[in-house]
């Protein structure tokens, strides 16, 4: 059977290039890095080397590159200690975050009695700037702002350097979840003063189980997970430095190529859009979709003109056809809960209709548009 893989916001193949560079770690540098013999000090350096390799990348110091398990860990890492260690008693966030962060506030709100304050959100899921500078103002409390750069769902792009420039003038500290813009977008964290930020190795062709924090120096920051005195004491437990090693090799590629990437992979969502539009007229593209300056070429969120009922079997049908993506509207589940991203920016008319998020990597290609396009025609127009 035939198989279209558009899912990479949820996570991406590795390249050749991060499988060789693991399987040589697991085979040769199986030494633990905190051990100082001559394995230890080989692991060691491998370790250091990719966080190295991962600073530089970010225009920042190896120091502020702390290793964890992946996105989730960085931002629970970032939010739990801000409050715990650093004084935090307020958070600015929004309602579209990803859970990693939306369920660490509210159980911050809930168990540190943290003050939460959401930012308000046009019916694209963009925020209110002046809004937002507002809630900067109107508390002596000391404040987090948690806005992540790039949205898994809908895709709409962050103006960070505008965020972290009024963070600053506020005195504010500011956490992005970076997790869909590593790798992705040019970040330079000289030029954006984010004080944290997080990123996942499987979101930009890199092994699960490895991400990383960005922690500006002499944060005071501290470690949730007590052990021993690994990431500089910021997160004990033995390094995975097979996955590690392939995250940095990862990443240098993903910069190595992002200009040519970039272009390949707008160019495939423009033409999803053309087909799409032309196909069935009544197409909505959801968040900032439409608008290239504001939305990630990665990915595209789609709210197709059918009823709920069809929409219950478009799912299964498409995973019949070999189709990976993924879903992305409250109704047509039949369940509560549905995507929270969604249903804070849609009509109810159009969260009766099922919404599709496609995401894109380097390694689709036109041919699987077309075939995707041909499967949703048959399926809208003749019900197959
Ligand atoms: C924006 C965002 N933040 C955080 C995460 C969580 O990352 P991980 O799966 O590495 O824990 C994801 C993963 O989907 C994400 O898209």
């Amino acid at each position: 059977m035939k198989k279209v893989y558009f899912d990479n916001a949820a996570t991406t193949q590795l390249r050749e290039d991060v499988i060789t560079c693991i399987t040589e770690v697991l085979k040769v540098e199986y030494g633990n890095p905190s051990s100082t013999h001559s394995y230890g000090r080989s692991a060691k350096s491998l370790l250091e080397n990719a966080r190295k390799d991962i600073a530089k990348l970010l225009n920042v110091s190896a120091s502020e590159i702390i290793f964890t398990s992946g996105g989730t860990e960085a931002d629970n890492l970032i939010l739990n200690s801000a409050v715990r260690d650093l004084g935090v008693k307020r958070i600015i966030t929004s309602k579209i975050e990803h859970h990693a962060v939306l369920h660490t506030v509210e159980w911050l709100e809930k168990n540190n009695n943290i003050q939460v304050e959401y930012v308000s959100l046009d019916d694209c899921g963009e925020i209110d700037y002046d809004g937002f500078e507002k809630l900067l103002t109107n508390s002596d409390k000391k404040t987090l702002v948690s806005l992540m750069h790039v949205n898994n769902e809908i895709g709409n792009v962050l103006d960070i350097d505008k965020v972290a420039n009024l963070c600053k003038t506020h005195n504010t500290l500011f956490h992005s979840d970076t997790v869909q813009s590593v790798g992705h977008f040019e970040l330079d964290f000289t030029e954006t003063p984010v004080d944290f930020a997080a990123a996942a190795a499987h979101k930009f062709h890199g092994p699960k189980g490895a991400g990383f924090a960005f922690v500006r120096k002499n944060s005071g920051l501290r470690s949730l997970i007590h052990g021993g005195e690994q990431e500089r004491g910021l997160r004990a437990g033995t390094e995975a430095v097979y996955a590690i090693a392939g995250m940095a090799e990862a990443l240098k590629i993903s910069y190595h190529k992002l200009e040519k990437e970039r272009k390949y992979i707008t160019e495939l969502k423009d033409y999803f859009k053309e087909q799409l539009t032309f196909n069935f007229p009544e197409v909505k593209f959801n968040g900032n979709c439409d608008k290239n300056e504001s939305s990630t070429y990665t990915l595209l969120n789609v709210c197709l003109p059918i009823t709920a009922e069809k929409a219950m079997l478009l799912l299964f049908q498409l995973d019949l056809k070999g189709i990976a993506c993924s879903k992305g509207s409250a109704c047509q589940s039949g369940s509560e809960g549905g995507s929270h991203v969604l249903n804070q920016i849609l009509s109810k008319e159009d969260l009766s209709k099922p919404s599709l998020r496609f995401s894109f990597s380097s390694f689709n290609t036109k041919e699987e548009v077309d075939y995707v396009v041909d499967v949703l025609k048959d399926f809208i127009d003749n019900g197959i």
